[in-house]
């Protein structure tokens, strides 16, 4: 597979994840086939992707992007709340949400759908999840597809930062890894390639950000410090981090409001 097999992408989930990916993909020229639950959620995934505080119109105001750009970016994107309709895709990208209130990610719910999707995307398809914590190895195993499945983690708000962790296993080809790696690239990201491992602990940023945020809370638990803005404090003039681990807590998830 090389780079150039991919022109339609495929995205399961049209939410804070799936609009930011959906806009880099499109504004590269892809065309993308956006799937959510209903059609109520996937009005407002466009309007949010047009309209809200990382849309493409404040892109086209501030001169970042033209509004022909735009205008090509709407045309190259479909929304369907059919999972059939992802059937000719050449990649899809997964970043569904948890079935609870508030949940970020349920892996059962993942295992599921890829079951299913394994059974209608055609085979020569590359799957990728989108997962914050869950190890690629595992989600893969409910397919026929494991040299062909693989992480891309993309970071939020997904249009406007750079980041993406290419994540590995064993068993995927090293064509379909180099295909997204260049992928990543066209769609104006930087991507780094990290080893897959057992024990759903996130890949290196959440890692880190998940060892930070539990060593803050004992210091706080602990009483070391009399309020939390104190950590961030010490973070942030102590050694110049741009924002402290307890105000980053407080999500990029509700972001796009
Ligand atoms: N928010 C972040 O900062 C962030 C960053 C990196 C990775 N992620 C990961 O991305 C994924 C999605 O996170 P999010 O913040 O975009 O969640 P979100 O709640 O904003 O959006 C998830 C969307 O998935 C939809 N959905 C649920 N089941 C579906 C199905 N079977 N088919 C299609 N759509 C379905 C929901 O209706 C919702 O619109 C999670 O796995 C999360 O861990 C999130």
């Amino acid at each position: 597979m090389k780079v150039e097999d991919i022109k339609t992408v495929g995205m399961v989930g049209m939410g804070v994840m799936g609009r930011g990916i959906s806009i880099s993909a499109l504004l590269a020229g892809y065309k993308v086939i956006g799937r959510d639950l209903n059609d109520e959620i996937l009005a407002r995934a466009k309007d949010d992707m047009i309209n809200g505080r990382f849309g493409m119109k404040g892109a086209v105001d501030r001169g970042k992007i033209s509004k022909e750009q735009m205008d090509q970016a709407i045309a190259n994107l479909t929304l369907t709340a059919k999972l059939e309709d992802l059937k000719s895709v050449d990649l899809l990208i997964e970043a569904i949400g948890g079935a609870n209130p508030g949940q970020l990610e349920n892996k059962d719910l993942k295992l599921q759908l890829f079951k299913d999707l394994d059974g209608i995307v055609k085979k020569e398809a590359v799957f990728a999840s989108n997962t914050s914590f869950f190890t690629i190895r595992d989600l893969a195993a409910v397919t026929n597809r494991k040299d062909k499945f693989l992480g891309l983690h993309f970071f939020s708000p997904a249009n406007i930062m750079r980041l993406v962790e290419v994540i590995w296993t064993p068993e995927l080809s090293k064509d379909v890894l180099e295909a997204c790696v260049e992928f990543c690239k066209k769609i104006g990201k930087v991507p780094v390639k990290v080893k897959d491992m057992p024990g759903d602990l996130g890949h290196v940023g959440n890692r880190i950000y998940s060892a930070i945020g539990r060593e803050a809370r004992k210091i706080l638990e602990e009483g070391v410090v009399e309020k939390p803005e104190d950590i961030d404090t010490v973070m942030t003039l102590g050694f110049n981090w741009p924002i402290g681990p307890m105000a980053m807590g407080f999500g990029a998830r509700a972001g796009w409001k």
